[in-house]
């Protein structure tokens, strides 16, 4: 008898999910939501619409002639019918959507940009940093291309320890405007080559490049960690972007040269000063 009361309450239990199952079912079909059209979403949210119309993005999705679906707001948000007759929660919210979600929503069309294999290799893919942490897709953007501030601001709002490192006494004169962070750095890509690759360097200190008739490995970097194996990128307390100030210097490498000391650093007192390559001598000398 009580096995049968436990059969019955399952039976029962199975019945009412595919009740419930053939509702939801039926009720999708019947609900299908449709789209409207930018003008009715408008209609409610005024002030986000107002702002968004003279939106760079508003300018090329509106265009007189361009003949598509849900054409403005709904491209990205979905049909809105249900949404606009009481339903709030159904339409698309990016704001509550994953990272990953929301990017390939803006790479159906921005693929051309960056490909969606890219971004998830980017360092801010990885990160799972949002499309929209950058960009601002409804207001007049504060920056170009849609930023929500200019850069570097933008770039410092996450980073900020790499301001301090462009006020040290030798820097790249970002602060100053004469470089950007995206000069160096590609926020949508991985780095083609390692970041330390002797290009990213010598495409502006191409004097640096070479070719040299005695070339020292360790300056053009195929093997090693190149100009940064001496240089930092971003600042340094030392002259010169130094990473070390004196001797300590060379002698990361040239251990067997410690008791070699005829006075001063290195690359000075007139010996090894052509040390980023030379045309003359293989040692460096001048
Ligand atoms: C009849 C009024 C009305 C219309 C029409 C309308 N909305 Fe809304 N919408 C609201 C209200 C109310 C909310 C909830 C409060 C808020 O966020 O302003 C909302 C919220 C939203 C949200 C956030 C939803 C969430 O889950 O957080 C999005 C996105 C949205 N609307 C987009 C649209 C789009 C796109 C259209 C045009 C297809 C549209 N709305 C048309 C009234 C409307
Ligand atoms: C290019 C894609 C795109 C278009 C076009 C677009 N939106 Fe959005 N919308 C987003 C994204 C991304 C978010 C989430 C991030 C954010 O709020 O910045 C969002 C969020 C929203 C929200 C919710 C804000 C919140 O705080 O939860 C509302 C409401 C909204 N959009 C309405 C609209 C309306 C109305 C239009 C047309 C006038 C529109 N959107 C056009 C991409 C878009
Ligand atoms: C329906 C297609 C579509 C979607 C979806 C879309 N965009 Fe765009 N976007 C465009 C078009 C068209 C342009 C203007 C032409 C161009 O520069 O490619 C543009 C331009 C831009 C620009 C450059 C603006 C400038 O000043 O040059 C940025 C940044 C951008 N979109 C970001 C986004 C982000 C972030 C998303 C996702 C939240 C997104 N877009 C979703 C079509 C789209
Ligand atoms: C960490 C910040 C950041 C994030 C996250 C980010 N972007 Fe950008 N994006 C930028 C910056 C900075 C530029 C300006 C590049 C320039 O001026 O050279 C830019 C430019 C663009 C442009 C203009 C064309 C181009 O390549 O310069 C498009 C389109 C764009 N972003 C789309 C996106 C999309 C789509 C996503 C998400 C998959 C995204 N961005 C995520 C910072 C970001
Ligand atoms: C919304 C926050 C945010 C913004 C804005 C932002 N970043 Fe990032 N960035 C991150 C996060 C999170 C990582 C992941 C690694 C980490 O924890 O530092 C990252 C990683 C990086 C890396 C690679 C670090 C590594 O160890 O591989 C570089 C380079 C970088 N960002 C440069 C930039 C530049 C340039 C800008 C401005 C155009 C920028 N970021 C804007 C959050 C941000
Ligand atoms: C002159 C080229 C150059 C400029 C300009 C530049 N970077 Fe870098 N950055 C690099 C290199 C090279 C690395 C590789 C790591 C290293 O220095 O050891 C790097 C590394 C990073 C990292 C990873 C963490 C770290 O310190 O190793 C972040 C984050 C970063 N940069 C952010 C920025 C921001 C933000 C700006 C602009 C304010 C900027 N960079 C400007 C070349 C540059
Ligand atoms: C986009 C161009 C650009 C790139 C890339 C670049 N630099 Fe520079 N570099 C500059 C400019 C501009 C200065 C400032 C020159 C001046 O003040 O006259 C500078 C100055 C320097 C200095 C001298 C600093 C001082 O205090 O006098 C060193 C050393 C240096 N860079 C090394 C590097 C290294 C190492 C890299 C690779 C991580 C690199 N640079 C990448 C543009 C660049
Ligand atoms: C073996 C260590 C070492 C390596 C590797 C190295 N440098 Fe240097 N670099 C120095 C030293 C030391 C100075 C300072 C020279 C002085 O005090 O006169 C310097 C100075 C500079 C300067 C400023 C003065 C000038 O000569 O223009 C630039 C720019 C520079 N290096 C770029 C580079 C670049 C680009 C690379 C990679 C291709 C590189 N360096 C690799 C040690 C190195
Ligand atoms: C990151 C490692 C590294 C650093 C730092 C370094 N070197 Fe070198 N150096 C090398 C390598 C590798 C060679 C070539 C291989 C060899 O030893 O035969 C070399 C070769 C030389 C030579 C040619 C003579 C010889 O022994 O073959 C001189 C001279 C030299 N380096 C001077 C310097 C000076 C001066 C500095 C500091 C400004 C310096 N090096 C910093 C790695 C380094």
């Amino acid at each position: 008898m009580k096995r049968w009361g436990v059969c019955l309450g399952i039976a029962c239990a199975i019945g009412a999910l595919l009740f419930t199952a053939a509702r939801l079912a039926g009720q999708s079909e019947e609900e299908q939501p449709s789209y409207l059209s930018a003008e009715a979403c408008a209609g409610c949210h005024e002030d986000l619409a107002k702002e968004w119309e003279t939106h760079p993005h508003a300018r090329f999705l509106m265009a007189a002639g361009r003949e598509v679906e849900g054409k403005g707001c709904e491209e990205c948000h979905g049909p809105g019918s249900n949404h606009a007759a009481g339903d709030i929660k159904a339409i698309r919210n990016p704001a509550k959507m994953k990272p990953a979600e929301e990017a390939a929503l803006c790479l159906r069309c921005h693929r051309r940009d960056f490909p969606a294999q890219d971004w998830h290799a980017a360092a801010h893919g990885r990160a799972r940093i949002a499309c929209s942490k950058c960009h601002d897709v409804h207001h007049p953007p504060k920056g170009s291309k849609m930023l929500r501030q200019p850069v570097p601001d933008l770039c410092f709002s996450c980073h900020p320890q790499q301001r301090g490192q462009f006020r040290q006494n030798a820097h790249h004169p970002v602060l100053e405007g004469r470089l950007s962070c995206l000069d160096c750095h590609d926020p949508h890509r991985p780095p083609t080559r390692s970041l330390l690759a002797d290009d990213t360097c010598t495409q502006c200190h191409a004097e640096k490049a070479g070719p040299f008739t005695y070339a020292h490995d360790v300056a053009l970097g195929d093997t090693t960690e190149g100009c940064l194996a001496c240089h930092r990128s971003h600042g340094s307390p030392h002259p010169q972007l130094l990473r070390l100030a004196g001797r300590g210097l060379c002698q990361q490498c040239h251990l067997d040269k410690i008791t070699h000391n005829p006075g001063g650093r290195c690359w000075q007192s007139g010996c090894h000063v052509d040390f980023h390559g030379s045309h003359r001598d293989p040692r460096f000398l001048r």
